[in-house]
């Protein structure tokens, strides 16, 4: 998921299977080594991943500052992406989204040749097919892949990431994959991973919506979103709503959205991805629009940086008038 819903975790037990999988895998011997270009939140959780799991990791980042974490746990910095691409068999690719994709790998044409690509940024499925060509075309394999968790879980048992496009490199670098989550070969259509990933994450925005604003509608006669939550969960459980939203409602009482683990532009790419993808693919497509259209409201009162729950101050204020 995208939205920094890291609700419903246990941190004991997050940082209780990290420290056991380091153990298990310095006894696990050699592993392959990795390339990763993009360190946003999401680049960051997939490198530490790979690191706790022993890769030997080549990181490369736009902002170079961002890759401190990941060297002071041994990660090799590259000066350029043509570096980095060239020091691992398998280069993953973590950026915001496909345009942002191909520039960057731009840089690293000559570099590609003999590659495997592994991208997981956010798009369409015409995008992911696109990615396929462009790879081809410098000689590299491509697989395009989705995430299906948010930062925290990367790398931790259940963290599904979708993939899809030829099934040989998914096979040969399945070891990578694993390290990273329980990698899940969708077909060989390379835009079946994000059509998976946008239909689920359109599932989870909806969802969260009719929550936020319910919680707005008795927000309206100053019931907190914590004393609601206890309510909707007893009537909507376990079927629609999860024990996330208890857990995120005092936030929302509270006006309090950090956006370390993922920003609300990064979730407005998201909810763009599924517009573009609900048009491509030939279906209605003013739902998501509408999603499109309150978070961007949220970004214009100045929560980009904050995570989605900030589209609760657009839901519980009207609509400003035409
Ligand atoms: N965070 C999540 O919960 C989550 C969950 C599932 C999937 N994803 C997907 O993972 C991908 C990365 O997400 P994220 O959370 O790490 O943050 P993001 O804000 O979507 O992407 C940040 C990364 O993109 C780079 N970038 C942006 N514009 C660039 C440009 N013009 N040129 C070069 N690099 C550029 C950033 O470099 P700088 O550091 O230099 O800005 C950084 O490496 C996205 O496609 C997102 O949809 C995220």
């Amino acid at each position: 998921m995208t939205t920094n819903n890291t609700a419903g975790q246990d941190s004991t037990a997050h940082d209780g299977r990290t420290q056991g999988t380091t153990e298990r895998d310095a006894a696990a011997g050699e592993r392959a080594p990795v390339a990763l270009v993009g360190l946003g939140p999401m680049g960051v959780a997939l490198g530490e991943a790979l690191l706790r799991r022993g890769h030997p990791l080549t990181v490369w980042n736009r902002t170079p500052g961002r890759a401190g974490a990941l060297v002071a746990r041994g990660a090799r910095p590259a000066r350029t992406v043509a570096e980095a691409v060239a020091a691992a068999p398998v280069t993953v690719v973590c950026l915001k989204d496909y345009a942002t994709t191909h520039e960057v790998l731009g840089a690293a044409d000559g570099a590609l040749r003999g590659r495997t690509l592994v991208n997981l940024a956010s798009g369409t499925p015409a995008e992911a097919r696109e990615a396929v060509d462009r790879a081809a075309a410098h000689g590299a394999e491509y697989l395009d892949g989705a995430i299906m968790v948010p930062p925290p879980l990367v790398g931790q048992p259940g963290a599904v990431f979708l993939y899809s496009g030829a099934q040989e490199p998914f096979d040969r670098h399945r070891a990578v994959l694993e390290s990273m989550g329980d990698p899940r070969h969708l077909g060989a259509d390379p835009g079946l991973a994000v059509l998976y990933n946008t239909a689920l994450l359109e599932m989870m925005y909806t969802t969260m919506n009719g929550f936020l604003h319910a919680a707005a509608l008795v927000g309206s006669a100053g019931v907190t979103a914590a004393r609601f939550s206890e309510l909707a969960l007893g009537w909507f459980m376990p079927v629609i709503l999860d024990a996330s939203f208890a857990q995120q409602a005092p936030a929302l009482d509270l006006g309090h959205y950090p956006g370390d683990e993922g920003t609300l532009e990064m979730n407005l790419n998201a909810l763009e991805h599924i517009a573009r993808t609900s048009e491509e693919q030939g279906v209605h497509t003013a739902q998501p629009r509408l999603l499109v259209e309150i978070a961007e409201a949220a970004v214009a009162r100045g929560h980009g940086a904050d995570n989605y729950l900030a589209v609760f101050e657009v839901l519980r204020r009207a609509a400003p008038t035409a």
